[in-house]
């Protein structure tokens, strides 16, 4: 049998079972690029389960591409608020002005015009153009990745521009040009439902004849994982302070994570610092300059994992009492206790303030 007898074999395979066995999302049936393009980047940071829920919400106060673009950023990072990865959001509030402006309007139809979109990338790209305009993109995401490195037995990690290379070539030629969007949500529906990172279902899979892991018993070793990256230690305290029924927030902004989002006031640490040794450093005497008489009532720990970051975290419940004046610093504004749940925050804080 040729390599391609046993692809289009696997490929009609694939088909067949995603007929049968494939998920009913709600994304999936509409052909609107728009919608498939919101469901995607949604998809990227979260499981369908939860993902469905954010869909809905987003689609329902922003139907199309224009509403989106002419919404304030505000409103659109408080519906993004529990997914994380908020450039994501600020990307997509900022490609649909670019649709707006540079395609008139309409949502660009071809490969190369939709990964001009800001925060579009290899992977959104090829969804968008196969399953909306049935062009023939293969996509490769961390399922398309595991199944295949697994049924041809390729032991390139998912982290070397070889081992994607590869897989994407691979990929692409397993593609049906009849209907490659189907094929491409039916190559990750299998990697999410049956060649599943732990314990995959080989025992009932209708690829286990054409499995180059499995009949080498190497299912356990695909795909390779290997990263060198980095994670940094981040020590954050923040101060939840309480003077009437007031707060005080301030907005994020530079370079660092978070960018846009509010918080608590903040400080830094380049090591973890108790509160004692806190209180001893210049930024918390700015912070509080001139309260002699604050208390603490409630602390809480949480440790935040990012991708490359860990951040430590202590919140500080701080009461000012109502009778001493308290005049923060000028980046940090007070708003009413009330008024919280309106800022878009980071999941961090917003773990936060749903445990206290
Ligand atoms: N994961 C991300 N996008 C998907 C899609 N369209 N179908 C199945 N799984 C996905
Ligand atoms: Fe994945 Fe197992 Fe099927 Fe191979 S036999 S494709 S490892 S589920």
């Amino acid at each position: 049998m040729t390599e391609k007898d046993n692809n289009s074999i696997i490929t009609s395979l694939l088909l067949k079972w995603y007929g049968e066995k494939g998920r009913d999302l709600p994304w999936r049936e509409t052909t609107d690029p728009y919608k498939i393009w919101i469901s995607e980047i949604i998809l990227q940071q979260t499981r369908v389960v939860q993902g469905r829920d954010y869909y809905f919400r987003f689609i329902g106060r922003f139907p199309n591409v224009e509403s989106l673009a002419v919404a304030e950023e505000d409103e659109v990072l408080k519906l993004w608020q529990g997914l994380g990865y908020y450039t994501r959001a600020r990307n997509v509030h900022a490609a649909a002005k670019q649709v707006m402006t540079t395609f008139n309007g309409i949502f660009p139809s071809t490969y190369p015009d939709i990964i001009s979109l800001r925060g579009v990338g290899e992977y959104t790209a090829a969804a968008i153009a196969s399953i909306a305009f049935n062009e023939p993109y293969a996509v490769v995401d961390g399922n398309v990745f595991r199944v295949i490195s697994r049924l041809f037995g390729i032991a390139l990690s998912i982290h070397t521009s070889e081992g994607k290379k590869i897989i994407r070539e691979m990929a692409q030629s397993l593609l049906d040009p009849q209907d490659p969007g189907k094929y491409n949500q039916a190559v990750m529906d299998f990697g999410a439902l049956v060649c599943t990172p732990a314990q995959p279902r080989c025992i009932d899979c209708v690829l286990q004849d054409y499995c180059t892991a499995l009949a080498e018993n190497r299912v356990g070793e695909l795909p390779v994982n290997d990263r060198k990256i980095f994670i940094r230690n981040r020590y954050f305290h923040y101060f939840h302070i309480q003077h009437n029924d007031n707060t005080f927030l301030q907005k994020r902004n530079g370079s660092d994570i978070w960018k846009n989002l509010f918080e608590f006031p903040l400080i830094e640490t380049p090591t973890p610092f108790d509160f004692t040794e806190l209180e001893k450093t210049e930024p918390f005497r700015e912070l509080f300059n001139g309260t002699s008489s604050l208390s603490v009532d409630h602390r809480l720990t949480i440790k935040h994992q990012l991708t490359h970051q860990t951040i430590h975290t202590h919140f500080y419940r701080i009461i000012i009492p109502g009778e001493i004046p308290y005049n923060p610093p000028k980046e940090i504004f007070k708003i009413e206790n009330e008024q919280l749940p309106d800022y878009p925050v980071s999941r961090l804080t917003h773990k936060y303030l749903e445990i206290i």
